[in-house]
């Protein structure tokens, strides 16, 4: 199959790298020439796990090109819009500018029967939206929309084997494409993009636009609405003297439960959930439903209080004023195996204690240099060690491998105060107290 894949960011990128690997012909198209450039050298233009290798295979098999021009898509029988959606400045509401610009640039290449596709996260009620628009110019393509729930930091293998595939298909009354009616024809191409997939018996839900649109922020809603739930019970835990990873634990037996995201720490940030949920409350009310989905103004309320406990954590150990005092934070991006700063809770806090007038010197594996471009008002360190040095306080906010496994006997040499935060639950309490450090966690007791 001939494919196109407009946006090569965290989702473009590796949708058009893994559809070259399943074999497919594809061309990723970006207005961002630096991006297009890294990609055609065989270079993932941002960290993400085994990226870099399918890319490179994908070059050298000649299955993968990627180019700044719109017209390079003509030609091919699918074209995928995976850009990005991002929060409208100021607003809770998605922006959707850059989907309707990719259509824009489509429209003049579409031949009948291509079949355009949306993977981008979008307000319900776009699809059907863009849908007129490409029968409106008459152009014989029809649209599906086939939300995708690749995790960073494991996106491609979540691309190549995903939990379900969604198809959102267009009514019947949409036309005919030879004769085939609009639905089975994008249904029929769908499947043949999917095949090693669905031959994996990977389950698949074909649907009508707007459910599949409700798919994905539903499915984005319920997850931050774990993490809340459980950071709700951090907070309750902190004035009982409970433990809520304990609690998670137990709660988490139960299959109807599950102990996955039920981590409490600094809550969740990213590219997605924070800016999904606010969108789709903001969604509801433009439909008189805001009163149905309200309660997640209150999960972000609980997510984004999470952040100020531990900035708060911070100024009362150290005595209540953070002036010229050294804080080491390791961990800039929003997870681990990510170098995604954005609504990044850990940047967030820097940012909070370095206003508060702290010496903050942060690290991370890998997002410093996206951390220096936005806040070069904060102080890095490249490696651990330079960030511990003389440290009056060390908190843990991204809980990347290499810091879970921090020994704390070593690290106890390099710093001034031996008092760590651990916002993300990570560390053993006893064996940090053990090792002569007053340990605090996120509703979890203290250690000493
Ligand atoms: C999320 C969803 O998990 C994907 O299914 C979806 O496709 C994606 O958004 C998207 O819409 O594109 P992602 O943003 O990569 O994926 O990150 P998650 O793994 O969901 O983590 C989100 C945040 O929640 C992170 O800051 C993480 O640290 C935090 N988190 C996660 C917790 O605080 N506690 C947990 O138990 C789990």
């Amino acid at each position: 199959m001939r494919i196109s894949v407009f946006g090569c960011g965290y989702l473009g990128a590796v949708h058009a790298a893994c559809m070259a690997h399943l074999g497919h012909d594809v061309v990723g198209i970006d207005v961002d020439e630096s991006k297009v450039r890294a990609l055609s050298a065989g270079v993932a233009p941002f960290f993400e796990p085994n990226l870099d290798t399918i890319v490179r295979s994908g070059r050298e098999s000649g299955r993968l090109t990627f180019s700044a021009d719109p017209a390079a898509a003509a030609g091919a029988q699918v074209h995928f819009v995976a850009v990005g959606t991002p929060q409208r400045r100021g607003e809770d509401a998605a922006d959707l500018t850059y989907v309707h610009a990719v259509l824009d640039a489509l429209l003049p290449h579409l031949r009948p029967g291509d079949l355009v596709v949306g993977k981008s996260t979008v307000p319900v009620g776009t699809a059907a939206h863009l849908a007129q628009r490409i029968i409106e110019a008459g152009t014989g393509a029809v649209l599906a929309w086939n939300p995708e729930f690749l995790r960073e930091g494991y996106a491609v293998e979540d691309t190549l084997t995903p939990d379900r595939l969604v198809y959102g298909l267009p009514p019947d009354e949409q036309g005919k494409v030879d004769g085939t009616p609009a639905r089975q024809h994008a249904r029929a191409v769908l499947d043949d993009v999917y095949r090693s997939a669905l031959d994996a018996g990977t389950p698949l839900v074909a649907t009508d636009y707007a459910t599949a649109e409700l798919v994905k922020v539903a499915a984005n809603a319920f997850l931050a609405t774990k993490i809340s739930f459980i950071n709700a019970m951090a907070e309750i835990a902190e004035t009982t003297g409970a433990d809520v990873t304990s609690l998670a634990d137990a709660i988490g037996y139960d299959a109807r439960i599950g102990r996955r995201f039920l981590n409490a720490g600094i809550g969740f940030g990213g590219g997605c959930l924070p800016k999904d949920i606010r969108a789709f409350a903001a969604r509801a009310e433009e439909l008189g439903r805001g009163d149905s989905v309200g309660f997640l103004r209150e999960v972000d309320t609980i997510n984004m209080r999470r952040r100020q406990r531990v900035v708060d954590m911070v100024v009362d150990e150290l005595g209540g004023d953070v002036h010229g005092k050294k804080v080491a934070l390791l961990g800039l991006a929003f997870k681990p195996e990510s170098d995604d700063i954005r609504d990044s809770p850990a940047l967030d806090v820097a940012v909070r204690l370095k206003g508060l007038g702290a010496d903050v010197v942060a690290t991370d594996p890998h997002a410093i240099l996206n951390a220096i471009q936005q806040h070069p008002q904060l102080g890095f360190a490249t490696n651990t060690v330079d960030a511990l040095f003389a440290a009056d306080v060390l908190v843990l906010v991204t809980e990347w491998a290499e810091y879970r496994e921090l020994d704390p006997w070593r690290v106890a040499e390099l710093v001034h105060g031996k008092v760590v935060i651990d916002a993300r639950n990570a560390l053993d309490p006893a064996r940090w107290a053990e090792a002569g450090w007053r340990y605090r966690g996120m509703g979890r007791p203290d250690a000493e």
